[in-house]
């Protein structure tokens, strides 16, 4: 049941587009607009655009785009009603709830309280006599008891189907635990447990809920971790294991590991801002999530090749997301684990002596090409420079490019200056393969190949691009809809889709109020939501004026007016006739 178009009006009223982004991104105004760099992707500029005056938001290099409510569904992974609600709480108006439907939200409710109780359920396992293998192994691996019991950590087991019939006496169905992917589906057609034989891990979020679980086998055989999928409470690219400890305990310090044995070691020996993300390499949300929480990450991965792939891989994300990044390089291609256990009742001391003397990631990077390049030899020197400088054009920060080019002279005889006009002339190189990035982009989307939400746009380029541009400036427009409604009928339109939105926009311009984009998104799929957020963004930086409006209309008619090739074919005399009639009064 949809929500009262009041309620929405009032919602949106109360909730500052501007504000809301900057919450999450750090946004810099350009012009009418505002820019930052992409929540949703990857990326080193910023082609993330905020347009308060329509209420929406696009980012040109993702294409992702919406008004409040998607933003705040994407980012906070909600559905829509939970983006509702969670507006509404912001903005401290009550949710007309009765009338909706929420059950998705109910079966998120029970997943979470499956989760709860299978952790409960692990945990006493472990500490009965079928759980002895699991406890043993956990012990033997240097855990104590304190530890054990503070994360929680359980045992699946050997038994297929003991936390089925667990769950099912607590009237749990079957659909549910799958869905909570605590079971799965056997070929009998019965549920199975997911887990079994193995120490199990839960993860907690931020608000303290069980999401999800990781179990390891106690031998060699493979896979050595099972984890849980995405559930409806769970997004493996943006959880992190241990936040919920670690984000109130490092003040601006995060310590980021690879496992889970790393974290719960470095959290026995007292550090306990360390977190994991999970094997699976780090993602611009868990990026983004620990920069709410910290200033700063220290990576500190297995210093083995892998890891230093993954600390490769891991800088860049985590310094978009406005991180100091720096790399605790862990001697002997020993995990932090290993490392701590094997300094005994020195591994606090041990560790913190590495925690106190490791390097930001500029300096690790440079250490890391230094090692790869032979530097007695003048080629290992020339080699060194022209990688080394080729890092240092990256930086945004002239300051930091600066000082380290600086080092780099130093270190290899080579004057500052030579230095710094390298990195100079690397990064004007960088800048214009990005612009020209940029300007494909727009060009494709323009020419609307592979476009799906209006997949007939590539056949009719040249009039759906004026529909589109018109839409926009009645969006910007508000009191241009009577004369345009007046010249213009919805059949003249030559996709499906952009007549739908150009009735639409009438419908809603009716009390002439300039259009925001949560007027229509409740009538749209998310992508359609998207697709409107791109065409008022391609047309926000040239503002239309009536004129031009005029020449769109005019497009789209001489365009409505022209019968295809296949259509003049099969065309009845009547037809022909009409045809040529507009075509000689476009001559007068
Ligand atoms: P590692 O292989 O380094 O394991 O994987 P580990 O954390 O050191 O575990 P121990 O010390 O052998 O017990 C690092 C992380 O990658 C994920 C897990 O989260 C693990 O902690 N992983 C690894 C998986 O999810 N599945 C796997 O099969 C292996
Ligand atoms: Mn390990």
């Amino acid at each position: 049941m949809p929500l009262p178009d009041l309620f929405l009006q009032e919602l949106k009223a109360r909730t500052d587009i501007s504000e809301l982004v900057s919450s999450y991104v750090n946004l810099r105004r350009s012009g009418r607009n505002l820019v930052g760099l992409c929540p949703f992707h990857h990326e080193k500029t910023a082609s993330f655009n905020v347009y308060p005056d329509n209420g929406s938001f696009y980012c040109f290099g993702c294409g992702v785009g919406g008004d409040v409510i998607t933003f705040v569904r994407k980012i906070e992974n909600l559905d829509y009603m939970e983006a509702v609600r969670f507006l509404a709480q912001r903005a401290g108006i009550p949710v007309p709830e009765e009338q909706v439907d929420d059950s998705m939200s109910r079966l998120r409710a029970r997943v979470l309280e499956i989760n709860r109780e299978t952790a409960r359920f692990y945990y006493r396992v472990l500490l009965s006599k079928q759980g002895k293998p699991g406890l043993d192994y956990l012990l033997g691996r240097g855990l104590t008891m304190e530890t054990i019991r503070h994360f929680g950590l359980g045992f699946s087991p050997p038994g297929r189907f003991t936390l089925v019939d667990h769950l099912r006496r607590l009237k749990y169905t079957e659909d549910e635990l799958i869905q909570a992917n605590v079971a799965f589906r056997s070929r009998s057609g019965r549920a199975m447990d997911r887990f079994y034989n193995r120490v199990m891990f839960p993860i907690i979020d931020l608000r303290g809920n069980v999401v999800a679980f990781g179990g390891r086998i106690l031998t060699d055989e493979k896979p050595k971790y099972i984890n849980t999928s995405d559930t409806p409470v769970y997004h493996k690219s943006s959880g992190l294991f241990a936040m919920n400890f670690a984000k109130n305990n490092g003040g601006e310090q995060l310590i980021l590991a690879e496992g889970y044995m790393d974290v719960i070691s470095l959290h026995q020996a007292g550090f306990t801002n360390a977190m994991a993300s999970l094997g699976t390499s780090l993602t611009v949300e868990q990026a983004r999530l620990m920069a709410r929480y910290a200033k700063e990450v220290v990576i500190c991965y297995d210093s083995d090749d892998a890891g230093r792939r993954a600390t490769a891989r891991a800088i860049p994300i985590l310094r978009d997301a406005g991180l100091l990044v720096k790399v605790l390089a862990v001697p002997g291609n020993k995990d932090p684990d290993e490392y701590i256990r094997s300094h005994g009742a020195e591994g606090h001391a041990y560790f913190k002596r590495l925690l106190d003397a490791c390097g930001n990631d500029v300096e690790y990077r440079l250490s890391r090409i230094k090692a790869e390049c032979s530097t007695e030899t003048p080629q290992g020197r020339v080699e060194y420079l022209t990688r080394g400088a080729e890092l240092l054009s990256t930086l945004e920060n002239r300051i930091e490019q600066e000082v380290y080019a600086g080092r780099l002279a130093q270190e290899t005889g080579i004057d500052r200056g030579a230095v710094l006009s390298q990195v100079r002339q690397y990064s004007r190189r960088r800048e214009k393969n990005r612009s020209q990035k940029q300007f494909r982009q727009v060009q494709r989307e323009l020419g609307a190949v592979g476009d799906t939400v209006n997949p007939e746009k590539s056949r009719h380029l040249r009039a759906a691009n004026a529909e589109e541009a018109l839409i926009a400036y009645l969006a910007a427009h508000p009191d241009g809809a009577e004369w345009v409604e007046k010249r213009l009928s919805p059949e003249k339109f030559s996709t499906n889709f952009t007549r739908k939105l150009y009735r639409m926009v009438l419908e809603k311009l009716k009390d002439n109020k300039p259009l925001a984009l949560s007027d229509l998104s409740q009538d749209l799929t998310e992508d359609e939501v998207s697709a409107v957020s791109g065409i008022l963004a391609r047309h926000h930086s040239v503002p239309a004026g009536r004129r031009d409006a005029e020449e769109y209309i005019e497009i789209i008619e001489q365009e409505a007016g022209r019968l295809s090739e296949e259509a003049l074919r099969t065309a009845s005399e009547e037809e022909l006739m009409k045809q040529l009639q507009t075509l000689r009064e476009r001559k007068k």
